[in-house]
């Protein structure tokens, strides 16, 4: 507070781009003065909405306004480059859809940018700013949770074809964004194997497995091609497990209190003996404000030199390079491609 107001562009204003409008517009510290869209349809939603707002179709227009601050891009994945470098040229500060870009190379260049002209640079992993994943860090990062054992996470329903990127740079961002964000572990190599169904396109179904510096496993599971919509992780680790279910509207988390223990009588050295722990099982309290509301006040805190982004351009950088590792991966059947 005290700050001056931040002005915002957004462009695209497709599915996901109204909610970051709405966000910013009602943010007490920010305000979109302008809204881009190459289609004519998606600006007179906006205008309707929002008829006080500057329409336009042409991006350069809405990045070289100088009454505006800060570059909001919610387009296609090709486009997140060229618009960012853009943006932070004309020296706006940038909040950029996941995932950064469509290369580490353009990702590094990017961050350099942001960099050498001091601007905040944000990338929505937007499911780091809900209350069950911050809840979960704070869980995973007790004693009594033990050391994490195992990352499983599936994401899949009847979903919206991409014609740019495959499933994994669509929907796998966000269980690595959670994943990155959860463990200190740092990943080391991947696995991934993924198919399309529609000749031409890309992997609507993909199997994804990372492995980290630790005795950390992860596997992720995405498809567009499920008939039911599941988002479901569990998270092990050697004293407590987690099953975090994003589609439940309350108790989003489950804590059990369940584990094994492996004998070490030498007695019984030629036969290992496990044992089974079965404690409480409860449901932690978790912050249900939406994820954008405090990603965007989080956005003007780090523009105003007051916290500095937790999903910043060296995040969206690590998941980038895991993404390119499991398409190399993919490529050639699931062998193993180190980060
Ligand atoms: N954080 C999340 O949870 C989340 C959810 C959905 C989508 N996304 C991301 O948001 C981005 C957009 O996805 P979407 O599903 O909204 O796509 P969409 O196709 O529904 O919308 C994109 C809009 O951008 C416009 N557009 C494209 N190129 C443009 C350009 N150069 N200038 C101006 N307008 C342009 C299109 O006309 C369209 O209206 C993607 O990066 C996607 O990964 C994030």
């Amino acid at each position: 507070m005290g700050e001056k107001m931040v002005k915002v562009g957004v462009i695209g204003y497709g599915y996901w781009g109204p909610n970051l409008v709405r966000n910013f517009m009602f943010n007490p510290d920010t305000n979109v003065v302008c809204v881009c869209d190459k289609s004519t349809d998606r600006l007179l939603k906006a205008g309707e909405l929002y008829p006080t707002v500057k329409l336009t179709g042409d991006a350069s227009e809405l990045i070289s306004d100088s009454s505006i601050d800060a570059v909001v891009i919610a387009t296609p994945v090709r486009s997140h480059f060229e618009l960012s470098m853009a943006a932070l040229k004309a020296g706006k500060h940038v909040f950029v859809e996941k995932p950064i870009t469509t290369t580490s190379d353009q990702a590094l260049q990017i961050i350099e940018e942001a960099d050498r002209r001091q601007l905040t640079l944000i990338v929505d992993h937007t499911f780091v700013y809900t209350g069950a994943v911050r809840r979960m860090r704070e869980l995973i990062k007790k004693p009594s949770f033990g050391n994490p054992s195992y990352f499983d996470s599936t994401r899949i329903n009847l979903g919206l074809f991409q014609n740019d990127v495959n499933v994994l740079w669509d929907l796998a961002v966000h269980d690595l964004s959670i994943m990155s964000y959860v463990f200190d572990a740092k990943p080391v190599a991947v696995s991934a194997t993924g198919h399309n169904h529609v000749e031409g396109q890309p992997e609507n179904v993909a199997f994804l497995t990372v492995f980290f510096d630790c005795n950390l496993v992860a596997h992720i599971n995405v498809s567009w091609l499920s008939p039911v919509k599941v988002r479901k992780t569990l998270i092990g680790g050697t004293k407590q497990m987690i099953v975090y279910d994003d589609l439940e509207t309350s108790e989003k988390l489950k804590v059990y209190d369940k584990g094994i223990t492996v004998s070490d009588d030498p007695d019984h050295i030629h036969k290992l003996l496990i044992g089974y722990r079965t404690g409480d099982l409860w449901s932690p309290r978790t912050n249900d404000t939406e994820a954008l509301k405090i990603e965007v006040s989080h956005f003007v805190n780090c523009i105003n030199g007051l916290e500095k982004p937790i999903t910043g351009g060296e995040e969206g950088l690590g998941i980038v390079r895991i993404l390119e590792a499991a398409n190399s991966s993919m490529h050639r059947r699931g062998a193993p491609i180190d980060l």
